[in-house]
């Protein structure tokens, strides 16, 4: 059977933990130069259909470290959805490579997609969630704070794919989410419930910036208008006034705190300058690792350990 990751529940806790130890492995290969090319001969097909920088740069560049070779499929170029069915470019792609990466705006394309492909499929990212991105923010907590153990995670902002995937992660692995965001804009529900479901973490869904940062390990954030919102960007920006991550707010936790980001950042708006210069902000350690989470997820699926 072939397997997708399409979701961070596609995996159970242990091959969450399996994943995170083999992306160390691997990072650790490819910094010392060691040989180690599991996708020799493989080839990896990359749908954009919005636009990207670290999913496109890291996916490809990972894939051809590990020994295959990438292509990249941009917006113009095939129409997912519109120009051509999901199902048949899954049933065409799947003649031609060997896995398949996607980054749509409709979730059910994504899962089409995987349904009709008879290679592995792996989400970069939907309107609804970003699993890598995710994968990659945890393994580089961990590498930070050497454990998962005790940890407050607070996001603050939209509750947008980036929440969808923390809640997914936060129903498979114990630690204590925090979500603040202006009325309105949660994430949703059925993410919040699979949590509440799993019983291992606490989640918290609060619009009150001061009391929903006190204790937090992390500060996370993301755009306040995703892609494919753009339009609703000047609103937004005066709902989320309020909710703006900068060096007050990290001052007010009561804790060494770390600030991360999944990028790209509209500094300024969601982020002060000074919030993503300063020592404690690791998200460029965070972007790096998208490449060296990924690899272990493609690994993974692939079977090729
Ligand atoms: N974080 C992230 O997915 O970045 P891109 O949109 O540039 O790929
Ligand atoms: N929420 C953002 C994430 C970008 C990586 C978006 O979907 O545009």
């Amino acid at each position: 059977m072939k397997r997708d990751f399409l979701h961070i529940t596609d995996f159970t806790a242990d091959e969450i933990w399996e994943t995170l130890e083999l992306a160390k492995e691997i990072k650790a290969k490819l910094k010392s130069r060691e040989k180690y090319k599991p996708f020799q001969d493989h080839s990896l097909a990359m749908i954009f259909a919005k636009p990207s920088a670290r999913t496109r740069v890291s996916f490809e560049t990972g894939f051809f470290r590990l020994g295959g070779h990438a292509l990249y499929l941009g917006p113009s170029d095939i129409g997912i959805g519109k120009r051509e069915a999901v199902k048949d470019i899954a049933r065409v792609f799947s003649g031609y490579n060997d896995m398949i990466m996607a980054r749509l705006f409709d979730h059910q394309h994504i899962l089409e997609l995987a349904e009709f492909s008879s290679v592995p499929v792996v989400n970069g990212l939907t309107d609804y969630n970003h699993p890598c991105q995710i994968m990659a923010d945890i393994l580089t907590v961990y590498e930070h704070r050497g454990t998962l153990d005790d940890m407050k995670i607070v996001y603050v902002g939209d509750g947008n794919n980036i929440v969808h995937s923390w809640l997914h992660l936060a129903a498979r692995i114990p630690f204590h989410f925090t979500c603040v965001c202006p009325e309105g804009f949660e994430p949703d529900e059925s993410a919040v419930k699979l949590v509440e479901d799993a019983g291992i973490s606490t989640v918290e869904i609060t619009h009150d910036p001061k009391g929903g940062v006190s204790g937090a390990n992390v500060i996370y954030t993301d755009v306040w208008a995703s892609m494919g919102q753009k339009e609703e960007a000047e609103v937004r920006e005066k709902i989320f006034a309020d909710f703006q991550v900068n060096s007050a707010m990290m001052a007010s936790t009561g804790k060494e705190t770390l600030f991360m980001h999944c990028l790209p950042a509209e500094r300024g708006r969601e982020v002060t300058d000074a919030v993503m210069e300063a020592p404690n902000s690791i998200v460029f350690d965070e972007a790096e690792n998208r490449m060296h989470a990924q690899n272990a997820i493609m690994v993974k699926i692939a079977g090729k350990m």
